[in-house]
């Protein structure tokens, strides 16, 4: 054997040793933080900082109940032994309001790290409750919906018309499915919307912010009206115009078709007015025959 390979041997296996050692312990997860919204328990963990392929986790708990009757045994976490995610659902294990220590470990090579605990306690009391609701308006219905989806949560949703009294408008529903629909609004008018979500098992609720739409009137049922008044007026002035003319059918034609000129005043004055008269009839000497009276219409 050559000396550059004999010590080309001892560098690899001092290398090998090192890897060995050192991939024994595998250092602990670090920033271990609960995430606990709308009773859903996630623990995350940032991973083991030491050389490793292949990581896994395991989480453990201990609950008031493990700590009082079972000499503070720890349960190890139904869904969580050995996983590759650095993070961790609790939410089935985390079943009562008590006072829990958590603790996770890495897993390398067959070697376990060092337990790195919750730096708090963690009750599920404490989740926090948090729901978006989104509106949207479609012809004259409201549809809302709630996120994100919690089979535990029970959201109670309160619609009332703006600017009407809250206490005799307002509707309240229960949202089942996480979507409501209040169909049949009145058109033109502004209403105001609020959920409120509790979660089963938690002493909190949350509210919404008031979201308000307003229904739009549609173009046509609105025209209508103005067109039939419109309509209507012309008509009506019409009809006036008719009766008025008829009352002073004579007045109008006399002015407006016969207009009559009147006579030069030099022609009344000089032109004597002849009145026609009666020519008297004359009894002839024959007194038989009478000649009828003429008329002196000439
Ligand atoms: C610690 O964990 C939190 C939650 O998972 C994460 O947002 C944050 O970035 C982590 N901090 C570091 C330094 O990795
Ligand atoms: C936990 O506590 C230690 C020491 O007090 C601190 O350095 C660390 O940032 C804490 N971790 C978290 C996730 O709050």
């Amino acid at each position: 054997m050559l000396p550059e390979n004999d010590v080309i041997s001892k560098l690899l296996l001092l290398v090998l040793h090192i890897t060995i050692n050192s991939a024994s312990r595998p250092s602990a997860p670090w920033n271990v933080t609960m995430e606990s919204v709308n009773m859903r328990h996630l623990l995350r963990w940032s991973p083991s900082r030491a050389y490793c392929y292949d990581p896994h986790y395991s989480v453990q708990f201990q609950g008031e109940w493990e700590l009082l009757f079972k000499n503070g045994a720890w349960e190890e976490a139904m869904e969580c032994q050995h996983t590759l995610r650095p993070e961790c659902d609790l939410t089935s294990d985390l079943a009562s309001d008590s006072d829990y220590n958590i603790r996770v470990r890495a897993e390398c090579n067959g070697h376990n790290s060092e337990w790195t605990t919750l730096n708090t306690t963690f009750n599920r009391r404490n989740t926090i409750i948090a729901i978006i609701m989104d509106v949207e308006v479609t012809g004259d219905a409201v549809h809302v919906f709630i996120s994100p989806r919690s089979l535990t949560m029970t959201v109670t949703l309160t619609m009332w018309e703006q600017g009407e009294d809250y206490d005799t408008t307002k509707k309240v529903v229960d949202v089942q499915h996480l979507s409501h629909t209040f169909p049949g609004l009145r058109q033109g008018a502004t209403y105001c919307l609020q959920a409120k979500a509790e979660v089963e098992g938690s002493h909190q609720t949350t509210s919404t912010g008031i979201q308000c739409v307003s229904i739009p009137s549609p173009q046509w049922p609105w025209q209508i009206p103005v067109v039939v008044t419109s309509v209507l007026a012309v008509t009506i002035a019409l009809a006036c115009l008719l009766g008025w003319a008829t009352k002073h059918r004579r007045l109008v034609v006399q002015n407006t078709c016969f207009h009559k000129e009147p006579l030069p005043s030099v022609l009344v004055d000089v032109w004597p007015v002849t009145i026609p008269m009666l020519v008297e009839p004359h009894e002839s000497l024959v007194g038989t025959i009478t000649i009828p009276a003429l008329s002196a219409k000439s």
